[in-house]
């Protein structure tokens, strides 16, 4: 990693053996990330993506050096279309009877209706955890109503990266990779731009994000409570931008902590009730 614009037409490794292998659209205000894992000659995919971004994650994964029947697993963090619909096109072109998926219980009676074809795994089978045949471990952490009854983080224990889904994402047009929150945006009042980048501000992105999305404070608090256990070296979300420092972990952390009105909250308060 270092200071210098990353070219996102690329595959970005941004751990060890960890990639982003998403895209870049300025058009939008919802970045979609898949993150691509590879051990050994072993790769997990997660949150692979929606159908019109299959071609760019499949071009990136394969431009990692990673063929496509490398791929062991696609892990699926919960079942919305923007991280799963390409999963019938990932089946064919991966084309392996050693093809798994990886999702909760709640979410793989969903993820049946994209595709029956790969038997699916549910994480509190396999004890909430995903070991390569290398012995690196992915660990699973229930994140329930952030936003899906079946919701959940992955923890790679070997680079402490937080693949967190839709948590920590954001609506914003104003983006990087790696994002823009400091320190300094710690104890700010999030509001439309930021006086320091005079840009918009990265908080209120995230802040908005989490409004609609979530269910509720409870169950965000929840989540969060859990993430704070961990030790966290970078927060990748499927949205957004990665939290890559600890001033940018603990800032987003906390402003979302102190979130009340989120999910119903937030619509009761926008109707006026
Ligand atoms: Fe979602
Ligand atoms: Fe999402």
């Amino acid at each position: 990693m270092n200071n210098q614009a990353p070219d996102y037409s690329e595959y970005i490794e941004i751990a060890d053996g960890v990639y982003w292998v998403g895209f870049a659209d300025e058009q939008i205000g919802l970045h979609c990330n898949p993150y691509l894992i590879v051990d050994d000659g072993e790769a997990v995919l997660l949150d692979s993506g929606s159908r019109d971004d299959f071609s760019t994650v499949m071009l990136k994964v394969i431009r990692a050096g990673v063929s496509p029947n490398m791929i062991r697993r696609l892990i699926y963090h919960h079942y919305d279309p923007d991280l799963c619909g390409n999963i019938p096109h990932m089946e064919t072109m991966i084309n392996s009877k050693d093809l798994q998926i990886i999702s909760h219980y709640e979410n793989n009676i969903f993820i049946n209706y994209y595709s029956v074809r790969s038997p699916k795994q549910c994480i509190e089978n396999m004890d909430y955890t995903y070991e390569f045949a290398s012995r690196r471990r992915l660990q699973f952490i229930r994140t329930p109503y952030s936003h899906s009854p079946g919701s959940f983080v992955t923890y790679d224990t070997k680079t402490k990266v937080l693949f967190s889904s839709d948590i920590f994402g954001s609506y914003d047009y104003n983006w990087d990779l790696f994002t823009q929150i400091d320190g300094s945006c710690k104890s700010c009042v999030p509001g439309e731009t930021c006086p320091i980048t005079q840009k918009s501000c990265q908080i209120l992105g995230i802040l908005n994000f989490h409004r609609r999305v979530m269910t509720s404070a409870k169950a965000l608090h929840y989540a969060l409570s859990e993430i704070e256990k961990l030790d966290i070296s970078m927060i990748a979300p499927q949205h957004g931008s990665i939290l890559n420092t600890p001033a940018a972990i603990e800032a987003a952390i906390g402003h979302l902590k102190s979130l009340t009105n989120v999910g119903i909250d937030y619509f009761l308060e926008e109707e006026g009730h």
